[in-house]
């Protein structure tokens, strides 16, 4: 399995606030990743590192084999929606993701990225008409439309409203099948739960804890009734009620 993201004892504090503290983990190659955190638990700076958006303080960051301080050609496979994203609302989708793909110098099919995130009938109207859910999957739109190898998306369900994710749910296992790597991030353990192949929890600055989903999608063996996610360490052990054992990984500041 390939390597596509290696996170290796990473430490960043803004001022003397530390935020990341010795946080390690890896990304493999077409998994979906769900960072799981409370607000301010610093998914958001991890995922800034990776992009090279934020400086790394301690350790290192490897994307695709190339380490991430060094050089910014890595982020031409990497397609990201980092917090809310920006347009030029005065413009349509199809004219956003033209002057999005000349910037990058690339060239790509604009009506395949609309039909893949469901804008396609919505092309003409201007993104200032748009709901939050339509920017959501206009945001996407523009992440993937060069076909990255690694999905950066941090928070991508907040706004949408159930249809809409179940639908991102279905576009994100396309893309992972289609052999592209997802890092998502949520605040929400059902976000993850029905998302991710993997889980880590964190919390404190570093991953505590990791999770593996414990069947495949085409399992239709009984296990799959009693076991979802495992603890990811020797013993393989089954997560009985996975928001009982979140929560107890998290934990807030006292004050
Ligand atoms: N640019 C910044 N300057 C100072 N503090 C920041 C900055 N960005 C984030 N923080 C702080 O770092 C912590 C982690 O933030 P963030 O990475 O956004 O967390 P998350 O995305 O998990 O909610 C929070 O306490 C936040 O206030
Ligand atoms: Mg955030």
């Amino acid at each position: 399995m390939q390597t596509i993201v290696d996170v290796n004892s990473v430490e960043k504090s803004y001022g003397l606030t530390q935020v990341i503290n010795h946080c390690s983990f890896k990304i493999y190659e077409g998994e979906i990743y769900g960072l799981l955190g409370i607000n301010g638990a610093g998914k958001t700076t991890l995922m800034k590192m990776m992009l090279g958006l934020q400086q790394i303080d301690r350790g290192s960051i490897y994307v695709l084999g190339k380490e991430v301080s060094s050089n910014t050609e890595y982020l031409s496979n990497i397609g990201s929606v980092i917090e809310n994203p920006t347009f030029y609302e005065h413009l349509n989708a199809g004219e956003l993701l033209s002057m999005h793909l000349s910037y990058m110098q690339k060239k790509a099919d604009i009506s395949r990225a609309l039909h893949l995130v469901g804008l396609e009938k919505a092309d003409k109207k201007r993104i200032l008409e748009y709901s939050l859910g339509m920017k959501q999957r206009l945001g996407l739109a523009r992440a993937i439309i060069h076909h990255p190898k690694l999905l950066i998306l941090d928070e991508p369900l907040n706004g949408l409203d159930p249809v809409a994710i179940a639908e991102m749910r279905g576009l994100m296992r396309k893309l992972t099948n289609e052999g592209m790597s997802i890092l998502l991030s949520s605040h929400i353990i059902g976000e993850v739960r029905h998302t991710a192949d993997r889980i880590g929890i964190l919390s404190d600055g570093y991953i505590k804890q990791e999770l593996s989903r414990c069947f495949s999608s085409g399992d239709t063996s009984k296990k799959r009734s009693v076991c979802e996610f495992v603890v990811n360490d020797e013993q393989k052990s089954p997560v009985e009620n996975i928001e009982d054992y979140v929560i107890g990984f998290m934990r807030r500041e006292q004050v």
